[in-house]
């Protein structure tokens, strides 16, 4: 049976005024898999109001930490965003997705492509050490207007390759490839469109994408899911799901209100 668990915020940070990150408590029976998601929210009139968030802490860290819009009349969001630190924040014990390394076939270089809010989940998965026993190299891909919202970028780049566990492995490993689209940046251009030309592959050192060698995580808004599904398809590409992996998973950036 599925609980609510009553958390409490510790921490908060604006990225920008669409943008906001914040970690809370969490029930030591809380469980779940890197690259899940459960439903949190707040009480509003005296009921739960709880939205699809995914974890960006990973699974063996002691807070739980989560990445979301601002949506000025979003029902949760614009509530959500004026969370102040001892606030309280309902966290489902039920923890579900498809973005786990069970659901992919074996493979040699994983993708992982994401907009906005959709890194969250990669967060977690990039966190966690099993992702560099299982792939070669693990390519993470965000993409976002603008460079100020590029969530995250210094825990990649900086203290992720300094982790005392698994650093060495961040280090030989993991890329990553930051793009925007809405102003001059080192990358530039939508995720989407930059694997499909194979110019993504080509600024990393990679050969163009291959049903063989590569498999996909990808979470963004629904267009860019859809996009990005169409792209695999036409590759040969087969949808994973629970109890049947395959070369590429997806998941929505839940919350757009
Ligand atoms: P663009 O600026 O060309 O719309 P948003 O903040 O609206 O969720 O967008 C996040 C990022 O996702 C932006 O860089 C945006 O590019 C990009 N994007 C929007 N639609 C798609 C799509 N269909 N495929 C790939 N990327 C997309």
């Amino acid at each position: 049976m599925a609980s609510i668990f009553r958390e409490r915020v510790l921490t908060v940070h604006h990225w920008t005024d669409r943008q906001f990150s914040f970690t809370t408590t969490r029930d030591p029976s809380f469980r779940f898999l890197n690259g899940q998601f459960t439903m949190i929210g707040i009480e509003v009139e005296g009921k739960p109001l709880l939205r699809a968030y995914s974890m960006v802490s990973a699974n063996y860290e002691e807070h739980l930490e989560f990445l979301s819009i601002k949506v000025p009349d979003g029902p949760l969001t614009s509530r959500l965003q004026h969370l102040d630190v001892g606030d309280a924040v309902l966290v489902n014990s039920k923890t579900v997705g498809t973005l786990i390394l069970q659901n992919l076939l074996p493979g040699k270089t994983l993708y992982m492509l994401s907009t906005g809010t959709g890194l969250a989940p990669f967060m977690s998965v990039i966190k966690d050490p099993e992702t560099y026993d299982h792939f070669e190299k693990i390519v993470l891909v965000h993409g976002c207007r603008e460079i100020s919202e590029l969530a995250y970028d210094r825990v990649i780049t900086d203290e992720l390759p300094h982790n005392k566990f698994f650093g060495e492995q961040v280090k030989g490993k993991l890329i990553y490839y930051p793009t925007v689209t809405r102003e001059a940046f080192r990358h530039q251009g939508r995720v989407t469109k930059l694997l499909d030309s194979g110019k993504l592959p080509a600024d990393i050192g990679l050969p163009p994408l291959d049903i063989q060698r590569d498999r996909v995580m990808i979470c963004g808004s629904p267009e860019m899911l859809k996009d990005a599904k169409e792209l695999l398809l036409k590759r040969g590409y087969r949808e994973g799901h629970m109890e049947s992996p395959g070369h590429f998973v997806i998941e929505r950036a839940f919350v757009e209100k």
